[in-house]
């Protein structure tokens, strides 16, 4: 069985193919980076009319890739929330007509689902239950995986998420959008130990986050101090360690919490390098495994969308011919699957 799965939930275009059997047979992605730099974040009218040029352009490509025709999928998995309302529209109203066309099954697919799975593309995938972090640019989620659709939130941000705060911190700093990679990649040259950074609601009881605070601090610091390169270096490097550090805190709590030794990381900050390294670390003291995505796949993709679409068929689950977009869609609302 093959799912081609469509991803446009907020700026990047992603379309793939997946096999049961065979595993991941091609994916396709388009990012808008470019299109948003100007404006210094996503303009969700711009990313709308972006999804509209590309999608159909990379299914097709997709198949080519593949080597196969439509008359080969057998579901069209597509992101139908949370997200832009306008980008999901474009991916959703897409895979739900190819779908109709081609009289195969549609299947709407939750994005931070989506990212949760991801890991499950490759060679050595998680077992079940896990902790699952998921630290995306519009979600920062603990999550008690059981199996798939049995998703417990144990905590989530206040405010910003933590890919927002290292883009916002990374816009103070003059960076361009999305900043985080270059801030990590900033930070590789900072001194440890020139700032600290506090490692915001580490003090008390609980497994939610906040991030707003750190940019602050970091707008603070930036303010305070003379503006040199390596002064950026050292600031980057010192916003980064605090919020890997409040992540593994956390991490840590939440398998001691659960009694469980298997954590999942996904999401666009999972891509890290340091996080990766802090995460190795705390889970080799206490005897666990670490799993995350290839960096391609931390970000967002239709590889991902297109797996997680495939269990949900295999599950028996259709929809009617309605297109589906949520904006919001809380992801301890997902069915189990059986
Ligand atoms: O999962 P994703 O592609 O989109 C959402 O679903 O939001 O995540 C994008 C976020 C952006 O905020 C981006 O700056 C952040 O992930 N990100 C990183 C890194 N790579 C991507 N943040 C820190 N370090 C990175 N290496
Ligand atoms: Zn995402």
């Amino acid at each position: 069985m093959r799912i081609l799965g469509i991803e446009t939930s907020c700026d990047e275009t992603g379309v793939a193919i997946y096999d049961d059997e065979k595993g991941l047979l091609a994916h396709q992605l388009y990012s808008q980076v470019k299109l948003h730099a100007d404006y210094g974040g996503v303009v969700p009218e711009l990313a709308s009319r972006d999804h509209v040029k590309k999608t159909i352009p990379l299914i097709k490509a997709a198949l080519n890739d593949a080597g196969l025709t439509k008359d080969d999928i057998d579901g069209i998995a597509y992101t139908a929330g949370p997200g832009l309302v306008g980008a999901l529209l474009v991916g959703s109203t897409i895979g739900r007509s190819i779908a109709y066309a081609w009289d195969v099954p549609a299947i709407p697919v939750h994005h931070m689902e989506g990212h949760l799975l991801a890991p499950m593309l490759e060679d050595v995938p998680p077992a079940f239950p896990f902790v699952a972090l998921l630290v995306s640019g519009g979600h920062t989620m603990m999550v008690e995986v059981k199996g798939i659709g049995e998703y417990q939130i144990l905590g989530e941000s206040v405010d910003d998420a933590a890919g927002e705060a290292f883009d916002k911190t990374a816009k103070l700093m003059g960076l361009d959008y999305p900043g985080g990679p270059l801030l990590s990649k900033l930070a590789e040259n900072g001194t440890k130990g020139r700032f600290k950074f506090p490692r915001p609601m580490t003090d008390r009881p609980g497994l939610d986050f906040s991030f707003s605070g750190l940019k602050t601090f970091a707008a603070n610091t930036i303010r305070a101090n003379e503006d040199d390169l390596q002064t950026r270096a050292d600031i980057a490097f010192a916003f980064q360690e605090a919020v890997v550090d409040t992540l593994a805190i956390k991490c840590r709590r939440a398998l001691k919490q659960t009694g469980m030794k298997r954590l999942v990381m996904a999401g666009g900050v999972s891509a890290n390098k340091y996080l990766r390294q802090e995460l190795e670390v705390v889970m080799k003291k206490i005897g666990g495994e670490v799993y995350y995505p290839r960096t391609e796949f931390c970000t967002d993709n239709g590889a991902m969308i297109a797996y997680a679409g495939m269990q949900r068929l295999k599950n028996g689950e259709t929809t009617d011919l309605a297109v589906q977009a949520k904006p919001r869609w809380p992801i301890d609302q997902l069915a189990p699957i059986k």
